[in-house]
């Protein structure tokens, strides 16, 4: 064990009250969402929000694409750090879900901002043009190496892409019944490329930054 501190719940409250706050319609969204019941756990965490405002701008990202959206609370997040002529490119399957996110963009004043794009995400990223500045893939896990192969060709030098819960649960590593081999294979998949710079935080279910070079 080195010198990585164990992030309790009140730790982890703790931070998330020392960070970026969310505001009344981000804790709206959440809460709204949180009414759907056990399928909420899938909502993005509050720090990892504040990170993806944070890194969206640090990078002066005007274009974004977004694998896996939701009811929009990660997307309200990279809006948010976007110029106002920016442009994030939503991708979900589900209508249903990400309609709860478009009326939250629209009072957030982001939705102008937003272009959302319903359908399967391997066949709608496989259709993007252009080049991006910074993607988040939160979606279909056994799907990330193919998103990756994808989005590598698209992200500006320099560009990040970001991928949602990779450390699963902790389970990357051990004897698990139900071992996470998407991730693993993921995980070894990437960190061996060598167009890409990968850090893997360990913050949420574990965000994977991939810097492309
Ligand atoms: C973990 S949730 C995304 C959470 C979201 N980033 C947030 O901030 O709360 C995963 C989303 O991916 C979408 N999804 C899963 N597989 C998909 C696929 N093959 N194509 C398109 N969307 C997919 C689901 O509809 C769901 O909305």
């Amino acid at each position: 064990m080195g010198n990585q501190v164990l992030v309790t719940d009140e730790l982890h409250d703790y931070m998330v009250g020392h960070g970026m706050p969310l505001d009344e319609i981000a804790a709206e969204l959440v809460a709204e969402t949180r009414q759907l019941g056990d399928i909420s756990r899938m909502l993005t965490t509050a720090d990892q929000a504040a990170l993806l405002t944070t890194l969206t701008r640090l990078i002066s990202a005007r274009r974004a694409v977004e694998i896996g959206t939701f009811t929009g609370f990660s997307a309200l997040a990279i809006a948010r750090g976007l110029p106002d002529d920016g442009q994030l490119i939503c991708l979900d399957a589900s209508q249903e879900w990400t309609s709860i996110g478009q009326r939250y963009w629209e009072r957030a004043g982001v939705s102008s901002k937003i272009e959302l794009r319903i359908g399967d995400g391997h066949e709608l990223a496989a259709a993007l043009d252009g080049s991006f500045d910074l993607a988040f893939v939160d979606a279909d896990k056994p799907g990330y190496i193919d998103y990756f192969e994808r989005l590598v060709q698209v992200i500006r030098p320099n560009g990040l892409m970001l991928f949602d819960n990779t450390l699963a649960g902790g389970r990357v590593v051990g004897e698990h019944s139900d071992d996470p081999v998407d991730r693993k294979e993921f995980n070894a998949h990437i960190a061996k490329d060598d167009r890409v710079d990968v850090v893997i935080l360990g913050i949420g279910d574990g965000l994977t930054l991939v810097r492309r070079k």
